[in-house]
């Protein structure tokens, strides 16, 4: 289980610099400001799937809630939300309080390998950039495809490195970060999907995004590091200064993308 995100100074850091969106954006010009971006892969993800005040969509790996809270709030749907996180959860139950959201949506804490759900119940399973963080992404999609009714979508965003362009020394940063021998491309993550049962409706290459979001990350993260010293542990901020400026050429040479894929669980399954 990667615990990282409950490091209070990684909390922290993630808070400040990212905001309540641990996401990438899909940007129309490298001018434009994160948060514009950001809430347009949403807007972008949630375009093919119907939601309406009948829909009931399960979130896994909810960071701070904002796509919890976007999603009722524009499609009046009922969202369950879910994070191994607990610091992130009460951040978002904070955050949804006295919001338009508050009412459909509902957060709890769930690993997404094994979730405490009833077969057959949503009408939507979305994981953004969640997915990244498992050492078992087949387990992931295996529970997806039992929780999802006949008919559900699934929707994937993630960050997914070009594995077979990366050298020796950039698979070692990637493996040490998120403790994993196996650095899968997007045709595994197709592959995967399709593995657990799943039609796959729909793959989108978003890797420019991601070079113009990791740039612009690390530039947030270089003006605010004199504030930051005063806040965070010196390891805690050298170390993800160190791996942010890391992604951030990866991501510009083409090694480190991020992929967006809509599948659904076939109406009929054998
Ligand atoms: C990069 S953040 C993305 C958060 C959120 N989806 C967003 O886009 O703002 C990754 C999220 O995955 C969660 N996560 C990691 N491992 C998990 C697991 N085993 N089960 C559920 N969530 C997990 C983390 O706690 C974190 O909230």
């Amino acid at each position: 289980m990667d615990l990282h995100y409950e490091d209070p100074g990684v909390d922290r850091l993630y808070s400040r610099i990212w905001g309540e969106d641990i996401h990438y954006g899909i940007y129309k010009s490298a001018r434009e400001e994160i948060p514009v971006a950001t809430q347009r892969a949403k807007a972008i993800m949630a375009e093919p799937l119907r939601l309406s005040e009948r829909s009931y969509v399960l979130e896994v790996g909810c960071g701070y809630g904002a796509t919890a809270r976007f999603l009722a709030e524009q499609f009046n749907c009922r969202v369950l939300a879910t994070n191994i996180s607990q610091a992130q959860l009460k951040y978002a139950q904070d955050a949804t309080v006295g919001t338009p959201a508050a009412s459909l949506v509902q957060f709890e804490e769930a690993d997404y390998h094994e979730l405490p759900y009833e077969s057959s119940t949503f009408d939507c399973w979305w994981c953004q950039e969640a997915l990244v963080h498992s050492p078992d992404k087949p387990q992931v999609l295996s529970e997806a495809f039992r929780v999802l009714k006949p008919g559900g979508y699934a929707v994937i965003s993630d960050q997914i490195f070009r594995p077979a362009k990366l050298l020796p020394d950039e698979i070692e940063a990637v493996r040490d970060r998120y403790q994993t021998s196996a650095i899968l491309g997007p045709a595994d993550y197709a592959a995967m999907i399709q593995h657990a049962g799943f039609e796959l409706i729909e793959h989108r290459d978003w890797q420019k995004h991601a070079a113009i979001h990791r740039r612009k990350i690390l530039e947030r993260l270089e003006a605010l590091i004199p504030e930051l010293q005063a806040e965070l542990e010196p390891t805690t901020l050298e170390r993800n200064h160190k791996s942010w400026s890391a992604w951030a050429t990866l991501a510009e040479q083409g090694k480190l993308g991020f992929d967006y894929f809509l599948a659904r669980k076939p109406q009929i399954t054998v």
